[in-house]
């Protein structure tokens, strides 16, 4: 719902209202961002800043106003030059370099629903029963510039999304330096803030950031969104409250916390201006990505739920938009490069009779590409390894009742292949200058038309010839030697974003003629998870790390800001590829069931109890998986903590049934209790609640074993291997009875971990690492 009473405009979402007041100088001050409030017209001024005297040093905005501080004014957008001395969300230069804008409200206009943009940006959707769209156009007080700052409120969400458009009406050229999509100035209130850190294999990993007086940035400068610091953040408070923000764009983001000594803090968030700027010619526009905005008064956890919906319901979009996901089976860990049609077709056999959905052919099927160095940009089949074809292998995949995936890494090019050969200045190089790599590969220019047009031709040509039901779109390497002979540019500060936007415009074109196609986006695993590939692409690679402890800490980040219906999460060989660490198969699922689940591990080599394992898995996920990608989830005990446990639950809409993960990180010698407390349940149900059976490996008792066997068994020696194949034991009797007010107030006591001290039909036995999935289901 948006209103304008007198000077104040109110954005509320069910549960949430935002206030802002246009000032007796026409600019826009904030006045509210928090729990829905039934009556906001009341007092304005209540909510206002008081200023009635002057400030020593300060600017004051003109002779009129002389107690008119832009600095210590909640904004709703800046600019430079007229005293407000924080980062601004405007900056732009004209007339030989001056930078002083001051934008003045002229009009506004609130519209039902969203009208779709001009400018190719992915964007987020809705229609007229569950947004409503407000446009508020400034004019520049001296100059013919202009500036239309767009608020979408999606009431079944509670999130309000802002863009900012800049039109230059003028004769002359101008310079943008820094056009932020949203700004939100607000009061200090012991807020903390939480950024989502890391690097390949540890991606987005939750940090926490005391705010002190001073500037704190969280951005992206290598070409993507990347792992080492998500767009998403959220500032959270001692009261519970929570503010989150992100973005929707793939490129270089920038999101500024500036708290200042009056007590007020700033969020800024949108393209990075490091390294960027946009020559805007006469009566042209440029138009900012589109940030998302949530408050909730239940903290990050309800700060989550908001994203999720928002995420699932009005940025997925296509055939499977809050369509269940298949599990699949990816042959990369299986087998890297070393592949030919027949082990294909034995792991795809194998994986159908466990009940794997789809099968996923990963890099090294095309040109000559036996390892990294080349082939990328030659998208045509390598007969050698596949004789049939990527079609003949697709319908015998198909024939198996799987969906046929595949591979491909289009906006790439190896040294050694065709396309270079054809078209060496279509890489992304500096003439007269060596070029850095990454992964023994280069960019392609994709700002330019003819590259993209070949990439929507060959790779068009090759999905059809495969008959694909899924396409992994992977990016392994970040930006360098930036440099286009595109004529478009009018300045390589441009680079990136026409990069990007030309990237969006491929997508949009593929997803389009491809509608039933599944789209997994990856960047060596999670370097580019972000809302704008999500617009494309309804999942992400999570993280190349399938390690069952290490992704505890990247899919509990990821949740933060992302639903589990978007993270590939998949169960690999052990010894873990990026780790080593040894862990338990179920372990494995355990944590990789809380996301879209998958397979990547040779399963033609395992042990009839291991496939057996992997057949319950299966039957499992899919009896819950509704709930498992579309749940309604929480994080309630956090592996990003000093706690040696972690919990998370998922709970369906109508909090019937709840799906709660148990995981600990390391065994405790002589534990004391361990206790499910959930809050999501509901108060006045019942629920029988009890551990998902699963499998324990004998030789997780290693010498201990000789304590009941007849005969000797040595740690590692063919008697324990040939039991540990043919035997394994059950998982422990636990069964509940309890009302919902026990498991929210009281919580249950678990049986107890196995200590040393002997072994029942009781005793719950998970190991380092090792976890239980506790099902709860309402019985009145
Ligand atoms: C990086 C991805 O994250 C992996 O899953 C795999 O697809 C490799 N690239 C293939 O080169």
């Amino acid at each position: 719902m948006i209103s304008k009473k007198d000077r104040l405009f109110n954005l509320s979402t069910k549960h949430t209202t935002y206030l802002f007041a246009i000032t007796e100088t026409g600019h826009l001050e904030h006045l509210y961002y928090g729990r829905h409030l039934s009556n906001p017209t009341l007092s304005i001024d209540a909510l206002a800043e008081k200023r009635s005297l002057n400030i020593g040093t300060g600017t004051a905005y003109d002779n009129d106003h002389p107690t008119l501080f832009l600095t210590n004014l909640c904004l709703e957008y800046s600019t430079m030059g007229k005293g407000d001395y924080r980062e601004s969300m405007v900056d732009v230069e004209y007339a030989k370099g001056m930078q002083t804008l001051d934008f003045i409200v002229k009009s506004f206009r609130i519209l039902p629903g969203k009208p779709r943009t001009f400018s190719g940006l992915p964007e987020s959707y809705g229609d007229k029963e569950t947004c409503t769209t407000l446009e508020i156009t400034l004019k520049e007080a001296c100059l013919a510039l202009r500036l239309v700052l767009t608020y979408t409120v999606f009431e079944d969400s509670d999130v309000i999304t802002r863009r900012a458009t800049f039109h230059n009406d003028s004769t002359a050229m101008v310079r943008i330096r820094n056009l932020a999509s949203a700004q939100l100035d607000i009061d200090q209130d012991d807020w903390t803030l939480t950024t989502f850190d890391g690097a390949w294999a540890r991606e987005r990993t939750m940090t926490e950031h005391v705010l002190q007086p001073g500037i704190l940035i969280n951005d992206s400068k290598c070409g993507v969104s990347s792992a080492d610091h998500n767009p998403c953040i959220f500032l959270t408070n001692k009261e519970g409250e929570c503010i989150g923000m992100n973005l929707i764009y793939s490129a270089n983001h920038r999101e500024v916390v500036e708290t200042t000594t009056f007590g007020k803090v700033r969020l800024l968030t949108g393209i990075n201006p490091s390294g960027f700027s946009w020559d805007l010619s006469p009566q042209d526009r440029f138009q900012s990505p589109e940030a998302v905005l949530t408050f909730s008064a239940s903290g990050m956890n309800g700060a989550s739920l908001h994203f999720h919906h928002f995420i699932n319901n009005h940025i997925i979009r296509g055939a499977w938009k809050l369509r269940e996901r298949p599990i699949l089976i990816n042959n990369w860990e299986a087998t890297y490069f070393n592949f030919n049609e027949d082990k294909l077709l034995e792991l795809a056999q194998e994986s159908a009779k466990l009940g794997i959905e789809l099968f996923v052919l990963d890099d090294g099927w095309f040109g000559v590409r036996n390892d990294d160095t080349t082939s990328l940009g030659d998208w045509t089949v390598n007969p050698k390894k596949l004789p049939s074809g990527l079609g003949g292998l697709s319908l015998e995949v198909h024939r198996l009742g799987m969906l046929f995936g595949l591979w491909v890494e289009p906006e790439m090019v190896s040294l050694e292949s065709q396309l270079y050969k054809k078209h060496p200045d279509w890489m992304i190089a500096i003439p007269g200058r060596r070029p850095s790599v990454g992964r023994n590969q280069y960019l392609l220019d994709l700002t330019r038309h003819e590259v993209r047009e070949y990439l929507f031709k060959s790779l068009s040509e090759t999905w059809h010839l495969a008959d694909v039901n899924y396409i992994k779109w992977d990016m392994n390497r970040v930006f360098s030697d930036l440099y286009s002979i595109n004529s478009e540019l009018h300045h390589h500060g441009e680079f990136l974003h026409r990069y990007v936007m030309g990237l969006y415009e491929l997508l949009s074109k593929l997803t389009q003629a491809f509608p039933n196609v599944l789209f997994e986006s990856c960047a060596s695993g999670g370097n580019r998870f972000d809302l704008g590939m999500l617009c494309y692409m309804p999942q992400t690679w999570t993280s190349d790390n399938t390690d069952a402890l290490d992704r505890l800490y990247i899919q509990e980040g990821t949740s933060c800001g992302y639903p589990l219906s978007a993270m590939g999460c998949h169960v690999s060989a052990s010894p873990n590829h990026q780790t080593l660490r040894k862990t338990d198969l179920e372990a494995r699922f355990n944590v990789a069931s809380f996301g879209v689940l998958g397979y990547e591990l040779d399963i033609t080599k395992l042990n009839r109890q291991q496939k057996e394992a992997i057949r319950s898995q299966i039957a499992f996920y899919k009896a819950h998986r509704a709930l498992l990608q579309y749940g309604q989830f929480s994080r309630i005990k956090l592996a990003n903590s000093a706690s040696n446990q972690v919990i998370w639950a998922v709970t369906s809409e109508d909090k019937s049934e709840l799906l709660v993960l148990f995981a600990q990180k390391l065994n405790p010698a002589n534990p004391g209790s361990d206790k499910l407390r959930i809050q999501s349940v509901d108060l006045d149900a019942v629920y029988e609640v009890f551990p998902r059976q699963q499998k324990i490996d004998i030789k997780m008792f290693g010498d201990l074993l000789n304590r009941i066997s007849p005969v000797a068994i040595t740690e590692g020696g063919i008697a324990q291997d040939t039991i540990s194949k043919a035997v394994s034991l059950d998982s422990e009797v636990e069964h509940y009875r309890v009302s919902g007010e026990q498991v929210a107030f009281s919580g249950i006591k678990l049986n107890q971990q196995f200590g040393g001290t002997g072994y029942d039909a009781m005793t719950r036995v998970l190991g380092d690492f090792g976890s239980r999935i506790y099902l709860f289901k309402k019985i009145n």
